[in-house]
């Protein structure tokens, strides 16, 4: 089948990728002639494991192809996903200036019946605002074309996403119309195999169902900060209230572990955009609003702990951070807590050495140089005369590191655990000082 993708990031590269590799012509259009360049030669602007290989496949069979001609990114697909960011206005709500522009694209050049397919993250009412576009688009032009606007959100998770769209555990298809869920579930046959994933639905359900799935696991989180911080009240442990909630089926293990806060490209704009939706309808969703702002003050935990270990006194100390990406294999560093903690290091006059497995590129783009930060070659690099370790993402590598050795690259043996790797007691008795999240201060 002939696909189109508007927007070549996380979603769109990845989308494109995988519905070339089982067999479909695939053009993926871009704004963005940097990225297309790279792209057509196989560089693959994002760290996204297993991607290049399927790219790469994709270029080498010609089924993947990438442009910036509009024109031909139209007339080539049945399908044309709108897979463009869609960040947040400063009021909180979704910002759809890119999922308009690439509607009128479709509008401006079609020619012949087209599937529309809403596949960024966008609030209850966009399809029908795509559809008003594109009929719009038509008018000026004096042409009737037939077209249909369908929601397909995406549940891919960064680190992941490969692997997530080849197996999905659901594949969302909103819209009343028998004709484009045939066609769609014709689009989606290799992805739906052992058994059906395929769950039809209305548009506006299938537009809240992402919203209100990115809004459930972000209040888990949030959750969990908020019962870390009250452990370290209590002179209680968060692990051990972890394992002993989770035992209960009706909560599980998944997804409830206490941390230094949620970041990334959705969680944070997903849980505004949700509540400003809430709002627009005449809602004040309480919930959704206390989700965020624990997770604000959740992201400038370390930085107070840091702070209270040093007395208040910061100013020329310099400290190691492991992670900068906002979880484990991304480079993503959008909404990182690594950047709300380096900001205020660096407002206190304190220096960073920074170790990321991926992002380093990313910290490089963000911030440039300066001298209070240095990106550093290796994780032990990072330690080296620094006042302190502080962990900030989960990266397997940070998991067992060998303490022995930290204790000579550091200037002083103090562990802020922003993601509690390690064991308390372990690291009192090899000399330690640590401070976890949510457990018993321990030196
Ligand atoms: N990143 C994730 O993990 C994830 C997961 C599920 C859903 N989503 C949602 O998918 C959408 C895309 O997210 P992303 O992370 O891939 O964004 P991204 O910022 O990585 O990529 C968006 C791309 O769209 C391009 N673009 C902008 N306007 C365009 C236009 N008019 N025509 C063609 N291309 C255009 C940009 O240049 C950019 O390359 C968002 O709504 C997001 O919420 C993201």
């Amino acid at each position: 089948m002939k696909v189109t993708i508007f927007g070549s990031g996380y979603v769109g590269l990845v989308t494109g990728a995988c519905l070339s590799e089982v067999g479909n012509h695939v053009l993926c259009a871009d704004v963005d002639q940097h990225k297309i360049d790279m792209l057509k030669q196989g560089e693959i602007p994002i760290y996204e494991p297993g991607l290049d290989t399927l790219v790469q496949n994709g270029l080498d069979s010609g089924r993947l192809a990438f442009t910036t001609d509009m024109a031909k990114a139209v007339a080539h697909g049945l399908f044309q996903f709108i897979a463009v960011g869609t960040p947040p206005d400063e009021d909180g709500s979704a910002d759809l200036q890119h999922v308009r522009a690439a509607a009128r694209t479709v509008g401006q050049y079609m020619q012949d019946f087209r599937v529309i397919i809403n596949k960024s993250t966008v609030p209850v009412g966009t399809a029908d605002k795509v559809r008003e576009t594109v009929t719009t688009e038509l008018a000026k032009r004096g042409v009737d074309i037939p077209f249909d606007v369908v929601s397909n959100p995406e549940f891919l998770k960064e680190g992941a996403a490969v692997e997530d769209f080849m197996r999905p555990d659901r594949i969302v298809i909103g819209t009343n119309n028998l004709r484009t869920t045939e066609l769609l579930r014709t689009l989606y046959a290799p992805f739906n195999r052992n058994r059906n994933r395929l769950l039809e639905m209305d548009v506006r359900s299938a537009e809240l169902t992402k919203y209100a799935a990115n809004a459930m696991l972000a209040t888990k989180i949030s959750f969990m900060n908020e019962m870390a911080n009250l452990a370290e009240c209590l002179g209680a442990d968060i692990e051990k209230v972890r394992i002993g909630m989770g035992a209960d089926p009706r909560i599980g293990y998944h997804f409830i572990y206490p941390g230094c806060g949620y970041g990334g490209s959705c969680f944070p704009k997903d849980v505004k955009a949700l509540a400003y939706t809430a709002r627009e309808a005449g809602y004040q969703a309480p919930l959704l609003s206390a989700v965020e702002t624990v997770n604000q003050t959740q992201k400038e935990r370390l930085f107070h702990k840091i702070r209270e270990h040093f007395k208040g006194d910061l100013s020329g100390r310099t400290f190691a951070l492991w992670g900068l990406a906002f979880k484990p294999k991304t480079d993503d560093m959008r909404e990182a807590p690594s950047r709300t903690l380096m900001e205020a290091l660096w407002q206190a006059g304190a220096q960073v050495r920074a170790y990321d497995p991926a992002a380093m590129n990313e910290a490089q783009r963000l911030y440039g140089e300066r001298s209070d930060l240095r990106l550093c070659a290796t994780p032990e690099d990072a330690l080296t005369g620094a006042d302190a370790l502080v962990v900030v993402t989960e990266w397997n590598i940070f998991r067992s590191p060998d303490f022995e050795k930290m204790t000579t690259l550091l200037n002083n043996p103090v562990i802020f655990d922003g993601r509690n790797l390690y064991d308390p007691g372990y690291l009192a008795r090899a000399g330690f000082v640590y401070y976890g999240i949510g457990r018993p201060a321990r030196s």
